[in-house]
């Protein structure tokens, strides 16, 4: 017998024109393999044969992976006594009823697995058949790794709720969607052609998700329309091959709205009655419905609270009808009222504490309470959310976001195993005693019968799914992390990298590289020091908007003035929110002297010139962070292009834009923020950068023939706070400008606005000879949501490399406006090596 290293596989050459659809399930072919002495089951031994059984789907998918990586062909076997050199897949006990040997099998819980490849049979055998499915996803994972070991691995869930939460609207689109529009609905009804939805169930049940919520927990009544139910239905047939139950977001309002109802008071016997019929007509179409997810009294939804009915009324509500089909309520903990900033004590950190732990012990056994990782909303940084360690005789999960709404989009590349893990591994200290978030969300902690995970993941029509090729490491560590919280997330995404772009080590090393600084960037060039990402907070929350945070009612304050900034959650003088933590917790959150800094701002309301551990001023800090995170995002592009010729060049293309598209919105990031903090606090950066930029020239000193200087909104989002628009909407404009610059090559950067309702044109000249032009189209391209507005989301950077300067040449450029995009122009910098701006 042997096991081959690694190391000594080799995939077969580069696989030209892959679009991303069969993401980390493509089974790319392995070099050799005969080589290896390799030796293959030749049969299949599937132990049900059922359609819908995920055994079933298991026997095709190590069909179709064998094949695939080694083209191979294994066939389907029904001669079950001769199971030498085949690859036994079903469940535990229809193991044992056949072969009569399960006493050998180790114990396993719901939904584990058993994978044995130590003798000349392979055994995957799963405690349910979804397990089993898990298990040939497990071995064909190892094989398209060049894993050929010999193990006999026990796998087990750490939790049983392993959900992904998709907010699809009935018309097709998707809230805080990037990535194309809904491959379930469209027009108020379910798409006819669900291959799409049967390509994700594929892509979910390999990575152990097991529960899906369908649409939008600003949910649409009209799902409930007898049509749409058959419609789930279908969908629900569709993801049962998979082992994947299907559920759905509920309009609290609905026996009003589609009841003929007066009321949705949750203890009103018509309500009641209500519900129990709905739910009815769903299990009697989808017998094995996974249940809801409510959004109560959050953001405008209805809920109980409008009848002096408490959350729990609410959530019980729905957990009595579920009962008796065994089906579950996820009851979002999201819930805060609109606050006053004057009011120094007002913090929406504190809400769903205040509205939660006077609840607890009073929900429903089949009731979930879903908590985000942190106390606001999907920032890129957060404490652990304090509800975790406040609720010990109810259900818990975690909800993450892998749309990554508040962090860059899709747009901007940023691997989110690592932010989850400070939530995932903190210990909370409840009663003094190791609490960890991954064991009080798996139940262990608190003894509770349910509890696990669930994740905002946004998928769309685009190839891609997420929009972006390297966003699917997100989903892919998601998954595994729901399954297995303790495993490293470097790991996982090295098995991501293998899978996704193959086994060469420079491909893993650079994509490991880049993915693991790149949460790290992105923070440091949004929002550091716990003050969140502050990005446009009252807009589509993508660029730059650090003002917007403050002045309104949302409570996601920064509380920046011209001295100080921070919110003052202390409980001896500020809103008492780090009170509401365990005594440990508590007292290290209080005490500026052991508040990490990278969390200072979330806890602290400081001076600028607060000096932090790290021996910086919070200002100079800032600056500093800004500027090396923005580096970094310029040293992405270098190491991706670095592997051309090592990856399919469709992908490779893909990732290149994005990858370019970051490194210039990182300046504009970079730029906003270090402008808008030294205006406002007129503290100069140590370093000389902010606000000093040798080698722009800014487009309205420029001489303008057609074109018109405008202030832009925030006035942070533009080099020098103003940009040019053409002056009509239908002639082209001109700038032009002697350059005073030494001879050399530089890079030529050029800063846009990208705004939607139109695809302009530039040109750009050098002694009007056409160095270069672009098209003003990122509505086709970045899956990011759009604005109109010059600001900072649609901001961006075009760069010509390596372009030959004299001094004294005459640049030139001539932007045709297309409908509402008037050619718009920021700064153009001339960049000579090495240098970054
Ligand atoms: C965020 C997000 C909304 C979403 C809400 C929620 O506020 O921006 O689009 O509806 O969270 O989680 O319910």
């Amino acid at each position: 017998m042997f096991c081959i290293l690694l190391s000594t596989v080799v995939s077969l050459g580069i696989v030209t024109a892959e679009n991303g659809q069969n993401a980390w399930l493509r089974y790319a072919p392995l070099r050799s393999v005969n080589s290896y002495n390799l030796s293959l089951a030749s049969n299949i031994i599937a132990l049900n044969t059922s359609k819908s059984s995920p055994v079933y789907t298991a026997s095709l998918e190590l069909q179709k992976g064998i094949q695939s990586i080694f083209s191979q062909a294994v066939k389907e076997s029904d001669e079950i006594h001769q199971a030498a050199s085949s690859l036994i897949v079903g469940t535990v006990d229809d193991y044992s009823h056949v072969y009569g040997n399960g006493n050998d099998v180790p114990d396993l819980e719901e939904d584990g697995f058993w994978l044995n490849t130590e003798g000349e049979t392979v055994k995957i055998l799963g405690q349910n058949e979804r397990g089993a499915l898990y298990g040939a996803f497990e071995y064909l994972s190892m094989l398209a790794q060049g894993d050929f070991s010999h193990i006999s691995s026990v796998n087990n869930p750490n939790q049983p709720i392993r959900w992904v939460n998709q907010w699809d609207n009935m018309d097709g689109s998707i809230e805080r969607g990037y990535g194309g529009s809904s491959i379930f609905f469209n027009n108020g009804g379910i798409v006819d052609d669900l291959t799409r939805v049967s390509e994700y169930a594929r892509l979910l049940a390999s990575i152990r998700v097991n529960g899906i919520i369908v649409n939008n927990v600003n949910a649409n009544v009209s799902l409930l329309s007898p049509q749409n139910i058959q419609g789930l239905g279908r969908i629900a047939d569709v993801f049962r091959p998979y082992g994947i139950q299907v559920g759905i977001s509920l309009n609290f309002a609905s026996p009003t709205a589609i009841g003929g109802l007066t009321t949705f008071d949750p203890l009103d016997s018509g309500v009641i009655s209500f519900w129990t019929n709905i739910t009815d007509q769903l299990y009697q179409r989808i017998p094995d419905f996974a249940g809801y997810l409510v959004k109560a009294d959050s953001e405008g939804q209805p809920g109980p609270l409008t009848y002096n009915r408490t959350l729990a009324d609410g959530a019980n509500l729905f957990a009595k009808a579920l009962n008796p089909y065994n089906g579950v309520v996820m009851f979002r903990a999201f819930v805060y009222n609109q606050l006053n900033e004057s009011d120094w004590k007002a913090d929406r950190a504190n809400a769903a504490v205040q509205f939660f732990k006077p609840l607890d012990g009073k929900f429903a056994n089949n009731v979930v309470v879903q908590i985000k990782y942190g106390p606001i909303d999907f920032q890129v940084r957060e404490p652990t959310s304090p509800l975790f360690s406040n609720l010990y005789n109810t259900n818990t999960a975690i909800e993450l976001e892998v749309t990554q709404e508040y962090l860059g989009q899709q747009c901007h590349l940023v691997y989110l195993a690592p932010l989850w893990k400070t939530v995932l591994d903190f210990d909370l200290r409840v009663g003094q005693k190791a609490s960890k978030v991954s064991d009080i969300i798996s139940g262990e902690r608190f003894n509770r019968p349910l509890g696990g995970s669930a994740a905002v993941v946004n998928v769309g029509t685009n190839a891609t799914w997420l929009g972006s090729h390297m966003a699917m490491s997100n989903l892919y560590a998601y998954g595994r992390l729901a399954w297995d919280p303790s495993k490293d997330s470097q790991n996982i995404l090295q098995d991501w990298i293998r899978l996704t772009f193959g086994l060469a080590s420079e491909v893993l090393n650079t994509i490991t590289k880049m993915s693991m600084e790149s949460w790290p960037a992105y923070e440091q060039y949004s929002g550091n020091l716990g003050i969140q990402t502050l990005t446009d907070i009252t807009g589509n929350h993508y660029g730059p908007n650090p003002q917007s945070q403050d002045n309104n009612g949302w409570g996601q304050w920064t509380r920046a003035d011209k001295k100080t900034i921070g919110m003052d959650r202390t409980v001896w003088n500020g809103t008492g929110y780090s009170g509401t933590y365990p005594p440990e917790i508590a007292s290290m959150y209080e005490d500026i002297s052991t508040t990490p800094d990278n969390l200072l701002l979330w806890f602290h309301h400081v001076n600028y010139t607060h000096i932090l551990h790290s021996g910086d001023t919070v200002i100079q800090y800032f600056y500093n962070a800004h500027y090396s995170g923005a580096e970094t995002a310029q040293a992405f592009v270098k190491l991706w292009e670095s592997l051309k010729g090592k990856i399919d060049a469709e992908r490779y293309e893909q990732v290149l834009y994005r990858q370019t598209y970051q490194a210039g919105h990182s300046i504009v990031w970079r730029d906003a923020i270090s402008n808008f903090y030294w205006n406002l606090s007129g503290i100069p950066d140590e370093a000389k950068r902010v606000g000093n930029h040798p080698w722009r020239v800014e487009a309205e000193s420029m001489v303008l023939d057609g074109y018109t200087i405008v202030p832009v909104k925030p006035f942070e989002a533009a080099s020098n706070y103003t940009a040019i628009i053409t002056s009509s909407n239908t002639t082209a404009g001109t700038v032009a400008t002697k350059l005073e610059f030494a001879d050399g090559t530089y890079d030529l950067a050029v800063n846009y606005f990208d705004v939607v309702g139109g695809r302009a044109k530039w040109q750009v000249y050098l002694n009007n000879k056409e160095v270069g032009e672009w098209i003003g189209d990122h509505e086709d391209t970045l899956g990011h949501a759009l604005s109109a507005n010059l600001d900072g989301g649609t901001a961006s950077r075009v760069t010509f490399k390596g372009v030959k300067i004299q001094k004294g040449d005459m640049l030139k450029i001539v932007g045709s406006p297309d409908g509402a995009e008037a050619a718009p122009l920021d700064y153009v910098a001339l960049l000579p090596p090495g240098v970054i701006d």
